[in-house]
């Protein structure tokens, strides 16, 4: 029947958008986790750094990565109307600082992954903006952790 077959559309993408839902919020929350292990992580690698201008590069993410936890905390709020906060996570250690700048920028790059699929499913474009500038970040930290992988290298 033609109403039937409406009605039924209609809530199958009703639950189709509430699934969508539930989901780009638990992804939130996943990057707001992934932040906090970045910014510890960051903090971490600053204090084992011995050149200042390494240091210095480090210490650019550490602070965008403060600024990118609260950004995603406005976003969960805009779609939710509640104010989350998301416990420190466990951060691995490293002997060697060369070996964390290596897995921070795969950790980079796969954030921008992430965050690519976040922007797909956000409903308007001011929260959209929001993970652009968020991702082009995240690309610039990349960058920046391939030239300090370099000079520690000293290639
Ligand atoms: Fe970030
Ligand atoms: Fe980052």
């Amino acid at each position: 029947m033609y109403y039937g077959t409406d009605q039924n559309n209609y809530e199958e993408m009703y639950r189709e958008q509430m699934h969508q839902r539930e989901n780009v919020l638990d992804l939130i929350k996943e990057a707001m986790k992934d932040e906090r292990h970045d910014r510890i992580k960051y903090k971490n690698m600053m204090d084992m750094a011995k050149d200042e201008k390494v240091k210095k590069q480090i210490e650019f993410a550490y602070m965008d990565e403060g600024k990118h936890y609260k950004m995603f905390q406005q976003i969960y709020y805009m779609l939710t109307g509640k104010m989350i906060d998301i416990p420190a996570p466990k951060v691995e250690g490293y002997n060697k600082l060369i070996d964390a700048v290596e897995t921070s920028i795969n950790g980079e790059l796969e954030a921008v992954e992430l965050y690519r699929k976040i922007q797909s499913m956000l409903p308007n474009q001011k929260l959209r903006d929001m993970l652009f500038e968020i991702i082009t970040d995240e690309q610039e930290h990349a960058t920046r952790f391939v030239y300090v992988y370099s000079i520690l290298t000293g290639k």
